[in-house]
């Protein structure tokens, strides 16, 4: 496997560089981007400062949210050009439009090192679809392609994908760094490879668990989705939601060689915006009680399992961590892999803003940016996004 890599491009000076970005962050409730939600930002500065550097005119796309193909005032990348220019220590200029004369205008003022932020990419309803005219005339905004959007490369849209065939395309930094630390857990894992996977819903996760049961020492479960495995082995949950869906696939891992570690307490409570939260062992769950975090038993099995990895890699929190009642599971776990010798890979949203929270981003060996993206590589897919950047 090979990554076309940026630094590849010997002149940049003057070049047009036309940057996707995934820069889809939670927004505050007076539309501002938050302290510890710009994660997706801050890890694409690098690749920007070294654009600026070398005096290319860098044009940033980018979407936030679903505006499903219109313009919804809500989901305009004004506040996020804000942010960036913040961080930047730098002007960000920012079209109104995606393409036509505004932004035509705008790319022709530009200097060399200049930034210019297009308007969302979704509000054309051409970008979801991966229009082919709609990518090729984004094309002709630039010279050259590059990727940074790792956390969007899942997607087959005219942006992150399409575009490729348009115009010679590579990676930036944050991309090679999340292919790189996500290929070697997936094709050459540090061993005892220990993996965690939690969050709601094991729809989204059970064939990354399936992949890697065959390769881990161990695969840790927490948050709602161990209830479904853990209903599936026949404990009680009481009232915890349940995806049936998903128990002929769940009755199929291997529950039974202790490979699959599943929790053994839990912080129980009726409801999920409950002020305080019931600990016990599963056993003595009642009927109309939810499991909303795991218990400190089970943090202590895990720690004692994690104990023995050189590598760790983990997805999805522990309990329904927005109420900081049930997010103390999730808390327990960031600290024992923050002080863990072993190499850790960390990703998913929730989990990531939770460990900025703490400050401990910097004792972890990797953090993902990618929810859905992270995913779907662990699974082993090719992703549309990477598809003229990685060559065998
Ligand atoms: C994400 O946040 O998951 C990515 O930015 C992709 O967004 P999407 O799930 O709306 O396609
Ligand atoms: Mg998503």
């Amino acid at each position: 496997m090979k990554i076309k890599s940026i630094r590849e491009v010997k002149y940049l000076k003057g070049k047009k560089v036309l940057l996707r970005a995934d820069f889809n962050v939670p927004l505050n409730a007076d539309g501002s981007v938050g302290r510890n939600e710009d994660y997706r930002i801050v890890k694409t500065l690098p690749t920007l400062k070294y654009l600026i550097a070398k005096g290319a005119k860098v044009i940033i796309m980018a979407h936030l949210g679903r505006p499903d193909g219109k313009v919804v005032e809500k989901y305009r990348l004004d506040p996020v050009a804000k942010r960036l220019s913040q961080l930047l220590k730098k002007k960000v200029a920012k079209s109104n439009q995606i393409i036509g004369n505004e932004t035509e205008a705008k790319i022709k003022a530009m200097k060399n090192g200049d930034i210019l932020m297009l308007e969302n990419v979704r509000f054309d309803k051409r970008e979801e679809k991966a229009d082919k005219k709609f990518a090729r005339t984004l094309a002709g905004l630039g010279d050259i392609y590059v990727n940074d959007g790792f956390a969007v490369s899942h997607r087959d849209q005219a942006s992150v994908s399409a575009i490729q065939d348009y115009l010679p395309s590579y990676a930036g930094f944050l991309l090679e760094d999340e292919i790189k630390y996500l290929s070697e857990a997936l094709k050459k894992p540090k061993q005892p490879l220990i993996v965690i996977i939690g969050g709601a819903k094991m729809e989204t996760k059970i064939k990354v668990i399936k992949n890697f049961i065959k390769v881990a020492k161990k695969v840790l479960l927490g948050g709602a989705l161990a209830n479904t495995v853990l209903h599936v082995m026949g404990i009680s949950v009481g009232k915890s939601a349940l995806e049936a869906k998903m128990f002929p696939e769940v009755k199929k891992l291997r529950l039974i060689d202790n490979k699959l570690v599943v929790p053994i307490d839990g912080v129980m409570a009726a409801k999920n915006n409950a002020k305080k939260g019931r600990i016990d062992a599963l056993a003595d769950i009642g009927p109309d009680e939810l499991i909303l975090d795991v218990g400190p038993e089970t943090i202590k099995l895990y720690e004692k399992i994690i104990s023995s990895a050189k590598m760790v890699l983990w997805n999805g929190p522990m309990g329904l961590i927005e109420n900081p009642v049930f997010a103390k599971g999730t808390i327990a776990l960031i600290r024992i892999l923050a002080k863990s010798k072993a190499e850790t890979i960390v990703g998913g949203g929730e989990t990531v803003e939770m460990i900025r929270k703490l400050k401990l981003e910097n004792k972890f060996t990797f953090i993902s940016t990618g929810g859905g993206a992270m995913l779907e590589f662990l699974e082993g897919k090719k992703l549309p996004g990477l598809k003229k950047i990685i060559t065998n």
